[in-house]
């Protein structure tokens, strides 16, 4: 399985961002794991152009569920696709918190996304409160089991990323992010079998240079999701090459 470096610019970027990507590009050409970009919408069509013909792929950050239609300031899977995108992140924490998405909503994007040809970054996480009360692995369980849809190992990719790590510069220990990811595993190998080993389950919340390395030597973790430090291409590159 090649592994997947995934940054997320969220609502950050514009045009003159894109010279990141070449920087980005010109000090990675070949890089070991893939290397995906998820700008705002607004960037996505130029970054495609601009990673042409290179290893970069590109994303969305979120989809409508429907092909077309009535919905205005929403963009469908299809015209992701069309924009150049090969992934699309779904169900991020900011998605639920600021637009109050559900996991039933988030799979029915999913199974949009996988309908127009993307592949689907699922997010799930648990807040500060509920690992807390230590109610973490059910949280996670139950977002998993509501927002995962039918997929293959080709067409899905699961991002863990405790909400209150995402920004703020606290990560959970290594023994916490492998016992989550150990049981995305499990629950993903319970539900499509053989296949789940191949499914790529990143890690995200306040990954940077100084911690990659020891984040993604641990089992079962197959990239990062990465926030803030994917709007540099110096972090970025720097996290790329760390996997
Ligand atoms: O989707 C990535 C993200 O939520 C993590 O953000 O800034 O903590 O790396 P950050």
């Amino acid at each position: 399985m090649k592994k997947l470096a995934a940054g997320n610019w969220k609502m950050n970027g514009t045009a003159a961002s894109l010279a990141e990507v070449q920087a980005l590009l010109a000090a990675h050409p070949a890089p070991k794991c893939e290397m995906l970009l998820c700008p705002p919408a607004t960037l996505l069509a130029q970054m495609a152009w601009a990673a042409k013909g290179s290893v970069l792929a590109v994303g969305g950050q979120d989809c409508h569920a429907k092909a077309s239609g009535a919905h205005t300031g929403d963009i469908s899977a299809a015209m992701l696709k069309d924009a150049g995108a090969a992934y699309v992140i779904l169900g991020h924490s900011e998605r639920r918190a600021d637009h109050g998405e559900t996991d039933a909503q988030v799979r029915a994007k999913a199974e949009a996304a996988l309908a127009a040809g993307l592949v689907a970054v699922v997010c799930v996480g648990e807040t500060e409160a509920q690992r807390d009360a230590g109610t973490t692995l059910d949280v996670i369980d139950s977002q998993l089991a509501g927002s995962v849809p039918e997929a293959t190992a080709a067409t899905l990719v699961v991002a863990y990323e405790p909400v209150w790590a995402i920004g703020t510069g606290r990560t959970p220990t290594l023994a916490e992010i492998a016992e989550v990811h150990a049981f995305l595993r499990a629950r993903l190998t319970d539900r499509f079998g053989a296949d789940a080993a191949g499914v790529r389950l990143l890690y995200g919340g306040s990954v940077k240079p100084s911690n990659a390395a020891e984040i993604f030597g641990l089992p079962n973790v197959d990239g990062a999701l990465v926030g803030g430090a994917s709007l540099k291409a110096a972090d970025f590159g720097a996290i790329v090459a760390a996997l």
